[in-house]
Protein backbone atom coordinates (compact mmCIF):
# COMPACT_ATOMS: atom_id res chain seq x y z
CA UNK A 1 0.00 0.00 0.00
CA UNK A 2 2.70 2.46 0.63
CA UNK A 3 4.24 1.65 -2.75
CA UNK A 4 1.04 2.40 -3.96
CA UNK A 5 0.78 5.88 -2.27
CA UNK A 6 3.94 6.47 -3.41
CA UNK A 7 2.90 5.94 -6.82
CA UNK A 8 -0.06 8.12 -6.98
CA UNK A 9 1.94 10.88 -5.13
CA UNK A 10 4.37 10.88 -7.46
CA UNK A 11 1.98 10.79 -10.54
CA UNK A 12 -0.02 13.72 -8.89
CA UNK A 13 3.35 16.03 -9.41
CA UNK A 14 4.25 14.50 -12.94
CA UNK A 15 2.01 14.93 -15.88
CA UNK A 16 2.22 11.12 -17.18
CA UNK A 17 3.44 11.87 -20.91
CA UNK A 18 3.40 10.17 -24.14
CA UNK A 19 6.91 10.38 -24.57
CA UNK A 20 7.81 8.19 -21.45
CA UNK A 21 6.01 5.12 -23.09
CA UNK A 22 6.12 2.31 -20.31
CA UNK A 23 5.18 -1.00 -22.71
CA UNK A 24 4.58 -1.66 -26.16
CA UNK A 25 1.71 0.21 -27.28
CA UNK A 26 2.79 3.64 -26.09
CA UNK A 27 6.32 2.61 -27.40
CA UNK A 28 4.61 2.14 -30.92
CA UNK A 29 3.35 5.69 -30.97
CA UNK A 30 6.08 7.70 -29.32
CA UNK A 31 8.01 6.08 -32.05
CA UNK A 32 5.79 7.31 -34.69
CA UNK A 33 5.48 10.53 -32.79
CA UNK A 34 9.41 11.02 -33.23
CA UNK A 35 9.95 10.04 -36.28
CA UNK A 36 6.83 12.68 -37.37
CA UNK A 37 8.46 15.15 -35.29
CA UNK A 38 11.96 14.60 -36.92
CA UNK A 39 10.70 14.80 -41.24
CA UNK A 40 8.28 18.23 -39.93
CA UNK A 41 11.64 20.11 -38.09
CA UNK A 42 13.68 18.91 -41.46
CA UNK A 43 10.59 20.12 -43.41
CA UNK A 44 10.64 23.34 -41.67
CA UNK A 45 14.32 24.34 -41.48
CA UNK A 46 14.24 23.47 -45.40
CA UNK A 47 11.69 25.96 -45.94
CA UNK A 48 13.01 28.25 -43.92
CA UNK A 49 15.97 28.48 -45.68
CA UNK A 50 14.67 28.30 -49.32
CA UNK A 51 12.40 31.59 -47.66
CA UNK A 52 15.39 32.74 -46.56
CA UNK A 53 17.12 32.58 -50.02
CA UNK A 54 14.56 34.02 -52.09
CA UNK A 55 14.48 37.41 -49.74
CA UNK A 56 17.98 38.14 -49.42
CA UNK A 57 18.92 41.43 -51.20
CA UNK A 58 21.16 40.41 -54.51
CA UNK A 59 21.63 41.61 -57.81
CA UNK A 60 19.25 41.83 -60.18
CA UNK A 61 20.19 39.44 -63.12
CA UNK A 62 18.90 40.66 -66.05
CA UNK A 63 17.12 37.54 -67.09
CA UNK A 64 14.91 38.60 -64.98
CA UNK A 65 13.88 41.65 -66.59
CA UNK A 66 11.88 39.40 -69.04
CA UNK A 67 9.12 37.81 -68.15
CA UNK A 68 10.34 33.91 -68.66
CA UNK A 69 10.67 32.04 -65.82
CA UNK A 70 13.84 30.61 -64.89
CA UNK A 71 13.79 26.48 -65.30
CA UNK A 72 14.90 25.75 -61.90
CA UNK A 73 12.15 28.29 -60.46
CA UNK A 74 9.47 25.81 -62.17
CA UNK A 75 11.58 22.64 -60.48
CA UNK A 76 11.53 24.34 -57.55
CA UNK A 77 7.55 24.99 -57.26
CA UNK A 78 6.77 21.42 -59.12
CA UNK A 79 9.63 19.53 -56.84
CA UNK A 80 9.02 21.32 -53.51
CA UNK A 81 5.87 22.20 -54.00
CA UNK A 82 4.06 18.80 -55.56
CA UNK A 83 6.45 16.09 -55.46
CA UNK A 84 8.06 16.08 -52.09
CA UNK A 85 5.34 16.71 -49.82
CA UNK A 86 3.27 14.33 -51.77
CA UNK A 87 6.32 11.37 -51.05
CA UNK A 88 6.53 13.10 -47.91
CA UNK A 89 3.03 12.87 -46.51
CA UNK A 90 2.21 9.74 -48.38
CA UNK A 91 5.46 8.21 -46.27
CA UNK A 92 3.35 9.75 -42.92
CA UNK A 93 0.53 8.08 -44.27
CA UNK A 94 1.44 4.52 -44.54
CA UNK A 95 3.63 4.51 -41.12
CA UNK A 96 0.29 5.81 -39.25
CA UNK A 97 -1.98 3.33 -41.05
CA UNK A 98 0.27 0.13 -40.24
CA UNK A 99 0.98 1.67 -36.90
CA UNK A 100 -2.77 1.91 -36.39
CA UNK A 101 -3.16 -1.80 -37.42
CA UNK A 102 -0.76 -3.06 -35.36
CA UNK A 103 -1.81 -1.12 -32.37
CA UNK A 104 -5.76 -2.82 -33.33
CA UNK A 105 -4.50 -5.73 -31.26
CA UNK A 106 -2.33 -7.16 -28.91
CA UNK A 107 1.19 -8.40 -29.30
CA UNK A 108 0.03 -11.90 -27.89
CA UNK A 109 -3.43 -13.20 -27.04
CA UNK A 110 -5.21 -10.92 -24.13
CA UNK A 111 -6.46 -13.65 -21.54
CA UNK A 112 -7.75 -11.14 -18.89
CA UNK A 113 -10.59 -8.80 -19.88
CA UNK A 114 -11.95 -5.67 -18.02
CA UNK A 115 -14.73 -3.67 -19.03
CA UNK A 116 -14.44 -0.08 -18.28
CA UNK A 117 -17.99 2.02 -18.18
CA UNK A 118 -17.84 5.75 -18.06
CA UNK A 119 -20.21 7.58 -16.29
CA UNK A 120 -20.49 11.41 -16.02
CA UNK A 121 -17.36 11.73 -14.24
CA UNK A 122 -16.13 8.46 -13.18
CA UNK A 123 -15.40 5.19 -13.70
CA UNK A 124 -16.76 1.97 -13.69
CA UNK A 125 -14.61 -1.14 -13.70
CA UNK A 126 -15.36 -4.98 -13.82
CA UNK A 127 -13.80 -8.26 -14.41
CA UNK A 128 -16.24 -10.68 -15.23
CA UNK A 129 -13.78 -13.33 -15.47
CA UNK A 130 -13.24 -12.97 -12.00
CA UNK A 131 -16.28 -11.55 -10.35
CA UNK A 132 -14.78 -8.00 -9.35
CA UNK A 133 -16.42 -4.79 -9.72
CA UNK A 134 -14.81 -1.48 -8.53
CA UNK A 135 -14.46 1.72 -9.73
CA UNK A 136 -11.58 4.44 -10.78
CA UNK A 137 -8.54 1.99 -10.22
CA UNK A 138 -7.68 -0.54 -12.84
CA UNK A 139 -5.61 -3.24 -11.85
CA UNK A 140 -3.74 -5.20 -14.13
CA UNK A 141 -1.05 -7.90 -14.39
CA UNK A 142 2.30 -6.98 -15.39
CA UNK A 143 4.03 -8.91 -18.48
CA UNK A 144 1.08 -9.50 -20.01
CA UNK A 145 -1.86 -7.95 -22.32
CA UNK A 146 -4.85 -6.89 -21.07
CA UNK A 147 -8.27 -6.52 -22.75
CA UNK A 148 -10.19 -3.18 -22.83
CA UNK A 149 -13.44 -2.84 -23.50
CA UNK A 150 -14.77 0.01 -23.45
CA UNK A 151 -18.92 1.23 -23.10
CA UNK A 152 -20.25 4.30 -21.84
CA UNK A 153 -23.69 4.92 -19.72
CA UNK A 154 -24.51 8.27 -20.82
CA UNK A 155 -21.93 10.67 -23.27
CA UNK A 156 -19.04 10.35 -24.85
CA UNK A 157 -15.86 9.73 -23.27
CA UNK A 158 -12.70 9.08 -24.16
CA UNK A 159 -10.17 6.29 -22.66
CA UNK A 160 -6.71 7.24 -22.57
CA UNK A 161 -3.33 6.25 -20.36
CA UNK A 162 -0.63 8.52 -22.10
CA UNK A 163 2.15 6.11 -21.00
CA UNK A 164 0.36 3.05 -21.94
CA UNK A 165 -1.89 3.34 -25.03
CA UNK A 166 -3.45 5.76 -27.25
CA UNK A 167 -7.40 7.69 -26.85
CA UNK A 168 -10.15 4.78 -27.42
CA UNK A 169 -13.86 6.51 -27.69
CA UNK A 170 -16.51 5.32 -25.51
CA UNK A 171 -19.38 5.69 -27.70
CA UNK A 172 -22.68 5.07 -26.88
CA UNK A 173 -24.65 1.94 -27.95
CA UNK A 174 -21.23 0.35 -29.61
CA UNK A 175 -18.34 -1.57 -27.70
CA UNK A 176 -15.05 -0.60 -28.27
CA UNK A 177 -11.86 -2.00 -27.17
CA UNK A 178 -8.21 -1.70 -26.47
CA UNK A 179 -5.21 -3.03 -24.74
CA UNK A 180 -3.32 -2.20 -22.31
CA UNK A 181 0.88 -3.73 -21.59
CA UNK A 182 3.49 -3.16 -19.27
CA UNK A 183 6.36 -4.98 -17.97
CA UNK A 184 7.25 -2.51 -15.22
CA UNK A 185 5.02 -2.42 -12.05
CA UNK A 186 3.68 1.32 -11.34
CA UNK A 187 0.76 3.45 -11.15
CA UNK A 188 -0.14 5.41 -14.40
CA UNK A 189 -2.77 8.03 -14.73
CA UNK A 190 -5.41 7.87 -17.07
CA UNK A 191 -7.48 10.54 -17.94
CA UNK A 192 -10.94 11.08 -20.05
CA UNK A 193 -9.74 12.78 -23.63
CA UNK A 194 -12.80 13.39 -24.81
CA UNK A 195 -14.94 16.40 -23.34
CA UNK A 196 -18.32 15.42 -21.33
CA UNK A 197 -19.27 17.90 -19.50
CA UNK A 198 -18.35 20.34 -16.11
CA UNK A 199 -16.08 17.95 -14.70
CA UNK A 200 -14.33 16.10 -17.35
CA UNK A 201 -11.09 17.39 -16.51
CA UNK A 202 -11.66 15.63 -13.21
CA UNK A 203 -12.51 12.27 -14.87
CA UNK A 204 -9.30 10.49 -13.91
CA UNK A 205 -8.49 7.15 -13.34
CA UNK A 206 -5.17 5.02 -12.75
CA UNK A 207 -4.00 1.66 -13.77
CA UNK A 208 -2.24 0.11 -11.26
CA UNK A 209 0.21 -2.55 -12.72
CA UNK A 210 1.40 -4.90 -10.34
CA UNK A 211 3.33 -8.27 -10.36
CA UNK A 212 1.33 -11.72 -11.04
CA UNK A 213 1.51 -12.63 -7.17
CA UNK A 214 0.81 -9.30 -6.07
CA UNK A 215 -2.46 -9.06 -8.95
CA UNK A 216 -4.03 -12.12 -7.68
CA UNK A 217 -3.64 -11.69 -4.21
CA UNK A 218 -5.31 -7.99 -4.57
CA UNK A 219 -8.01 -9.59 -6.96
CA UNK A 220 -8.49 -12.23 -4.14
CA UNK A 221 -9.11 -9.38 -1.72
CA UNK A 222 -11.74 -7.52 -4.35
CA UNK A 223 -13.40 -10.83 -4.88
CA UNK A 224 -14.40 -10.94 -1.53
CA UNK A 225 -17.31 -8.35 0.15
CA UNK A 226 -16.92 -6.42 2.92
CA UNK A 227 -15.69 -7.69 5.99
CA UNK A 228 -17.72 -7.61 9.24
CA UNK A 229 -17.11 -4.35 11.36
CA UNK A 230 -14.62 -5.45 13.89
CA UNK A 231 -14.89 -2.92 16.90
CA UNK A 232 -18.30 -0.89 17.84
CA UNK A 233 -17.21 2.56 16.12
CA UNK A 234 -17.45 0.56 13.29
CA UNK A 235 -20.25 -1.20 13.78
CA UNK A 236 -21.55 2.55 13.91
CA UNK A 237 -19.77 3.79 10.49
CA UNK A 238 -21.59 0.76 9.08
CA UNK A 239 -25.26 1.45 10.40
CA UNK A 240 -24.56 5.47 9.29
CA UNK A 241 -24.23 4.16 6.28
CA UNK A 242 -27.01 2.08 5.84
CA UNK A 243 -29.39 4.63 7.49
CA UNK A 244 -28.36 7.33 5.03
CA UNK A 245 -29.29 8.60 1.56
CA UNK A 246 -25.96 6.34 0.94
CA UNK A 247 -26.91 3.07 0.94
CA UNK A 248 -29.34 4.45 -2.19
CA UNK A 249 -26.43 4.93 -4.51
CA UNK A 250 -24.00 3.06 -3.60
CA UNK A 251 -22.98 -0.76 -3.21
CA UNK A 252 -20.96 -2.70 -0.37
CA UNK A 253 -21.10 -6.23 -1.38
CA UNK A 254 -21.72 -8.12 2.16
CA UNK A 255 -24.23 -5.87 3.05
CA UNK A 256 -27.83 -4.45 2.12
CA UNK A 257 -26.47 -1.63 0.25
CA UNK A 258 -26.90 -2.53 -3.26
CA UNK A 259 -27.49 1.41 -4.56
CA UNK A 260 -25.88 1.21 -8.96
CA UNK A 261 -25.99 5.62 -9.15
CA UNK A 262 -22.50 5.57 -7.90
CA UNK A 263 -19.34 3.88 -7.87
CA UNK A 264 -19.38 0.58 -5.88
CA UNK A 265 -17.30 1.04 -2.73
CA UNK A 266 -16.62 -2.69 -1.39
CA UNK A 267 -13.13 -2.05 -1.20
CA UNK A 268 -13.16 2.01 -1.21
CA UNK A 269 -10.39 1.85 1.34
CA UNK A 270 -8.16 0.77 -0.85
CA UNK A 271 -8.52 3.10 -3.70
CA UNK A 272 -6.28 5.51 -4.41
CA UNK A 273 -8.27 8.40 -4.94
CA UNK A 274 -12.19 9.62 -4.14
CA UNK A 275 -14.58 11.53 -6.99
CA UNK A 276 -12.51 9.91 -9.51
CA UNK A 277 -9.01 11.61 -9.10
CA UNK A 278 -10.65 14.75 -7.18
CA UNK A 279 -8.90 14.48 -4.26
CA UNK A 280 -6.12 11.42 -2.93
CA UNK A 281 -7.95 9.16 -0.73
CA UNK A 282 -7.92 10.01 3.19
CA UNK A 283 -9.69 10.32 6.19
CA UNK A 284 -9.41 14.04 5.94
CA UNK A 285 -10.65 14.35 2.05
CA UNK A 286 -13.44 11.50 2.70
CA UNK A 287 -15.21 13.65 5.35
CA UNK A 288 -14.60 17.26 2.91
CA UNK A 289 -16.30 14.64 0.47
CA UNK A 290 -19.41 13.59 2.12
CA UNK A 291 -20.39 16.84 3.52
CA UNK A 292 -19.69 18.77 0.33
CA UNK A 293 -18.71 17.06 -2.43
CA UNK A 294 -20.34 19.84 -4.72
CA UNK A 295 -17.31 21.62 -3.21
CA UNK A 296 -14.88 18.94 -3.97
CA UNK A 297 -16.03 18.46 -7.74
CA UNK A 298 -18.90 20.67 -8.67
CA UNK A 299 -22.05 19.01 -10.86
CA UNK A 300 -20.66 15.31 -9.66
CA UNK A 301 -24.17 13.61 -8.51
CA UNK A 302 -23.66 13.50 -5.00
CA UNK A 303 -25.91 15.13 -2.87
CA UNK A 304 -24.60 16.93 -0.10
CA UNK A 305 -24.71 14.27 3.41
CA UNK A 306 -25.62 16.18 6.53
CA UNK A 307 -24.25 13.99 9.65
CA UNK A 308 -23.27 14.13 13.56
CA UNK A 309 -19.85 14.64 13.31
CA UNK A 310 -19.60 11.70 15.78
CA UNK A 311 -21.43 9.77 12.95
CA UNK A 312 -19.39 11.12 10.24
CA UNK A 313 -16.14 10.11 11.98
CA UNK A 314 -17.34 6.51 12.30
CA UNK A 315 -18.56 6.53 8.65
CA UNK A 316 -15.11 7.57 8.04
CA UNK A 317 -13.59 5.49 9.81
CA UNK A 318 -16.06 2.38 8.61
CA UNK A 319 -15.29 3.53 4.91
CA UNK A 320 -11.28 3.68 5.24
CA UNK A 321 -11.58 0.30 7.04
CA UNK A 322 -12.86 -1.49 3.73
CA UNK A 323 -9.70 -2.71 2.38
CU1 LIG B 1 -15.46 11.81 -19.63
CU2 LIG B 1 -14.36 13.68 -20.55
Amino acid sequence: MAALSLGVASCGHASPSALDPHGPGSARIAGLWWFMFSVSAAVVVFVGAVILVGILPRRRRRHLDTDATPTWAKNLVVGGGVVFPVVVLSVLWVLTLHDMQALSSPPGRARLEVIVEGYQWWWKVQYPQLGIVTANDIHIPTGQPVRIRLVTHDVIHSFWVPQLTGKTDLISGKVNSTWVETDTPGVYRGQCAEYCGLQHANMIFYVVAQARPDFDAWAARERQGAAPPATSDLLRGQDVFLTSPCESCHTIRGTPAHGTLGPDLTHFGSRLTIGAGAAPNNPGTLGGWIIDSQGVKPGNKMPPIELPARDLQALIDWLESLK
